[in-house]
């Protein structure tokens, strides 16, 4: 039978334990007791038997062997004298054959002694004691059934106590084995239910100790996993949104140029601008997700070559200047340094795309500007908006995964929360860092720095 239950297993494994113990402490008590209890009775018998042996010693007559033998009437213990040829002399009680055994062997002694002491196989413990010199014999029983007796009622105590002691003990071991588990039992059902899809899940533990840990971890692990579902299914719609805009403008412009109803030669490349436009937005998106997939498994490698940052971000604006002018936006580049770096072009590129694309984004009105300088011995890029900023709590946050400001304002721009933690990998990438400092309504200003004595 398999047991399921670990408490029950834990209680079955106490209690066996327990039990084990008890039987050994048991079969100690027992041997002590009864080997203590022996020793007793020998040496009783044999000081009581050359008691009366030195008594008989000055006066072996008939009197004294009568006197003798009357004083061990009414006891357990029985008496028997001989001469010195172990004929019977006198005896407390008739002489059966067990009492007549050692006599019959007829052996001469010369001092007290026990002669058997195997109480458990014969009637008697016997003991002799020589009468003077060699005048007779004085023999003492003490019979094995008063021993017996006794151990039966010391055994029978112990197994009341026993049983009263492991009543007791299986009380405690299936409290404190339910107490000890209890916590188990419920990261169980918890972890069933984070199985099933309800990652939340609150486990009571209390104190500090391995179990306790344990039971926050799965706790943690729970909400952690939570927050990755919900953000996974954001950034999902997210995408899907991303995708599907573009793909719709694509889609309407292709459509009609394809049917050649626009004759205009102006009005065709306004449209193929769009959706050149529009390809170039679906590229960086899918550039990100690219980006992402190779950092979350390691495969994350630069391939550099020597390049001027400043025609990286002269090529970005060229591209994100259409959008700045729908907004209104002035964008513009101001080049103070330049230095010639190591860099991964494309990457490089995708990271500034993002960052000016975000400034273009989250501004509503006045300008975007990037500035490259030196500054100590890094190459500074300074991306500079006049936009919406960003709250103060969420500074740390925006370069996680998926996360975006507030959901409301960033439903109606758009975007999956993935540009940022793009751009600050391939920085730090490039050996470099990039920082942010903000004011709500009034700007936002991130910051790269490039190592300018890079090697090539
Ligand atoms: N220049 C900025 N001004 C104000 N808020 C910003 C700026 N740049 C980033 N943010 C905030 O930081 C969040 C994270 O930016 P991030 O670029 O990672 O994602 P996103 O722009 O929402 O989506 P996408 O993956 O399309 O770039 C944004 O949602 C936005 O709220
Ligand atoms: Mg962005």
């Amino acid at each position: 039978m398999k047991l399921k239950s670990i408490s029950l297993k834990l209680g079955l494994w106490f209690s066996t334990i327990f039990i084990a113990l008890l039987l050994i402490l048991g079969f100690i008590l027992y041997g002590i007791f009864t080997n203590f209890l022996t020793d007793f009775i020998e040496q009783d018998l044999v000081a009581r038997g050359n008691n009366h042996a030195r008594n008989l010693e000055g006066q072996f007559t008939k009197e004294a062997i009568e006197h003798a033998i009357g004083m061990e009437r009414g006891v357990s213990t029985r008496i028997l004298i001989t001469d010195s040829n172990h004929q019977i002399l006198g005896s407390s009680i008739e002489p059966n054959e067990d009492m007549m055994e050692q006599i019959n062997i007829k052996k001469s002694f010369h001092e007290g002694q026990i002669l058997e002491n195997d109480w458990q196989d014969h009637e008697y413990i016997v003991s002799v004691s020589p009468v003077g010199n060699d005048s007779g014999y004085v023999y003492m029983y003490y019979p094995s059934s008063k021993l017996k007796d006794m151990t039966f009622v010391m055994s029978l105590l112990s197994l009341i106590t026993s049983l009263g002691i492991m009543f007791v003990a299986f009380g405690l071991i299936g409290i404190l084995s339910r107490l000890f588990t209890k916590p188990l039992l419920s990261m169980k059902n918890a972890t069933i239910q984070m199985a099933q899809g309800q990652y939340k899940q609150k486990i009571p533990v209390k104190g500090n100790d391995e179990i306790a840990q344990l039971g926050n971890s799965i706790q943690a692990l729970g909400e952690q996993l939570q927050y990755y579902e919900t953000t996974r299914n954001e950034f999902l719609a997210a995408v899907s949104h991303e995708i599907r805009t573009p793909l719709t403008y694509i889609k309407g412009y292709s459509d009609v140029l394809s049917k050649g109803i626009i004759d205009s030669r102006e009005e065709q490349e306004e449209y193929l601008k769009i959706i050149t436009k529009e390809v170039n937005r679906l590229s960086f998106l899918v550039n990100d997700l690219f980006e992402m997939s190779k950092l979350q498994v390691g495969k994350f490698e630069l391939t550099k070559e020597p390049a001027k940052m400043n025609d990286i971000i002269k090529k970005i604006i060229t591209n994100l200047k259409p959008a700045a002018d729908r907004k209104e936006l002035e964008l513009k580049g101001e080049y103070k340094a330049d230095v010639l770096f190591p860099v991964d072009v494309r990457r490089m590129e995708q990271a500034l795309y993002n960052l000016i694309e975000n400034a273009i984004k989250y501004s509503d009105k006045g300008k975007v500007t990037v500035i490259s300088f030196l500054q100590n011995e890094f190459l500074v890029i300074e991306i500079k908006d006049t936009g919406i900023g960003i709250p103060e709590k969420d500074l740390t946050k925006i370069w996680e995964r998926f996360y975006r400001v507030d959901q409301s304002r960033t439903r109606k721009t758009g975007g999956t929360g993935l540009g940022l933690y793009v751009a600050k990998q391939i920085i730090e990438s490039h050996g470099g860092y990039i920082t942010v400092k903000s004011k709500e309504n009034e700007g936002s200003v991130f910051s790269i720095f490039l190592k300018a004595k890079s090697e090539i």
